[in-house]
């Protein structure tokens, strides 16, 4: 069967911020590699290379690194919205590109998810649709879908509050979808598929069926989880392909590309291509370190993600924190308790920043906590 998919990449990626300023949330990367590209391959992987981005903030962004998709053996398209459209308005938007059943993909999820299983699932129901479900602890954060023993959908909650969420099974952001899904959808306007489109169908009679597994699952929109996702992938509880090297006398731990691993490096942790270590800093446990970083005498760096060119300087200590590229700490700075620093940003020497402080880079000199961004 031709299946295509669309995946939604179009938000702005608000509880991201201030990483989401300058990088769309697609683009964020994972060991290395853009987040987006994880997903683009487990399409792939399972069958579905013709893909449709519905993308809108931060476009080029993503064009300019996924092009035509050829690199990876697939066919993008890109439509791009003047105005967010909200989560089913994006597909309505692209519905010219649409010929069939189609999956549609939140851009932020990351999952172990058998795709192909899932359309045996669908093809087995005979619905208009079926819906990836996943069990979590507190569903406040998502959408709950109530089900009937058959998993027939029933109703959806989105976002309840914890004490009033009559499920634990939740929408996982992962659909596969009848093309006459798209003739429900309204065109010109914002339309939630969660909030609009999902309950009409159900009040129009038609099927939707829920596929609850067992999955990894994670979204990583939000600080922590972009955290967590990495300590996991390095605890092996994702199987993800990461480039490099994997030392399993060391833990689980990859080294792209360079020779010889510090000795002061604690697994597990990542270390990109050509990062330069000093002997007396400690680097690791769970640290993430991407491409030409430097790190000083004496600093230390544990659970925490450091993307591309960043500076840490002597004495400076980085745990449960996020540094984008190119960021500069100054000696002795202390960047910890969920801190998320943006692009360019210089923490000055000896800074010692607020718990979940979020730094960019315009207020270098007098860094400003910016909260609840
Ligand atoms: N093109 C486009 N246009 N994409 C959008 C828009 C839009 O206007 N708004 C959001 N998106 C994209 C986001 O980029 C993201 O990939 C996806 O749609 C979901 O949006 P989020 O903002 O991440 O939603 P959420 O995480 O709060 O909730 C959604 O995902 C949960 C699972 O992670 C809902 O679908 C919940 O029901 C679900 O449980
Ligand atoms: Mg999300």
């Amino acid at each position: 069967m031709f299946l295509q998919a669309v995946i939604l990449v179009g938000g702005e990626g608000t509880r991201l911020r201030p990483l989401t300023y300058e990088t769309p949330k697609p683009m964020v990367p994972l060991f290395g590699v853009p987040f987006l590209e994880r997903t683009l391959v487990r399409l792939r992987d399972a069958g579905v290379s013709d893909v449709i981005l519905a993308s809108g903030y931060l476009p080029s962004a993503i064009a300019n690194h996924f092009g035509d998709g050829a690199r990876l053996g697939m066919t993008l398209t890109y439509v791009v919205e003047d105005h967010p459209l909200g989560t089913a308005g994006a597909l309505r938007n692209v519905a010219e590109h649409i010929r069939g059943t189609f999956f549609v993909l939140n851009g932020d999820v990351l999952t172990s998810l058998d795709l192909r299983r899932m359309i045996a699932f669908h093809e087995a129901s005979g619905g208009v649709g079926v819906l990836h479900s996943i069990r979590v602890e507190d569903p406040s954060a998502f959408g709950c879908i109530v089900r009937d023993a058959q998993n027939r959908i029933t109703s959806f909650v989105e976002k309840p509050p914890r004490d009033e969420a009559p499920t634990d099974e939740v929408n996982a952001g992962t659909y596969l979808l009848e093309r006459r899904v798209l003739d429900s959808i309204p065109a010109g306007r914002a339309v939630s598929i969660e909030r609009e489109t999902f309950p009409q169908l159900l009040g129009a009679g038609e099927r939707l069926y829920s596929y609850v597994t067992e999955d990894y699952w994670l979204d990583v929109g939000r600080p922590q989880q972009y955290l967590q996702a990495h300590n996991d992938v390095l605890d092996g509880k994702l199987l993800l392909a990461i480039s490099g090297d994997v030392l399993p006398e060391r833990g689980t731990y990859w080294y792209a590309g360079s020779s010889g691993v510090p000795p002061n490096v604690k697994p597990p942790a990542y270390l990109g291509r050509d990062v330069a270590i000093d002997a007396t800093a400690i680097v690791g446990p769970y640290a993430v370190l991407g491409d030409r970083c430097r790190v000083g005498a004496g600093a230390t760096i544990s659970d925490s993600i450091v993307w591309d060119d960043v500076e840490i300087g002597d004495g400076a200590q980085i745990s449960d924190a996020i540094l984008a590229s190119k960021v500069r700490v100054g000696s002795g700075a202390v960047v910890t308790s969920g801190a998320v620093v943006g692009h360019d940003a210089r923490i000055p020497a000896d800074m010692i920043l607020e718990p979940d402080a979020r730094i960019v880079a315009e207020v270098n000199a007098t860094p400003e906590q910016v909260s609840n961004v």
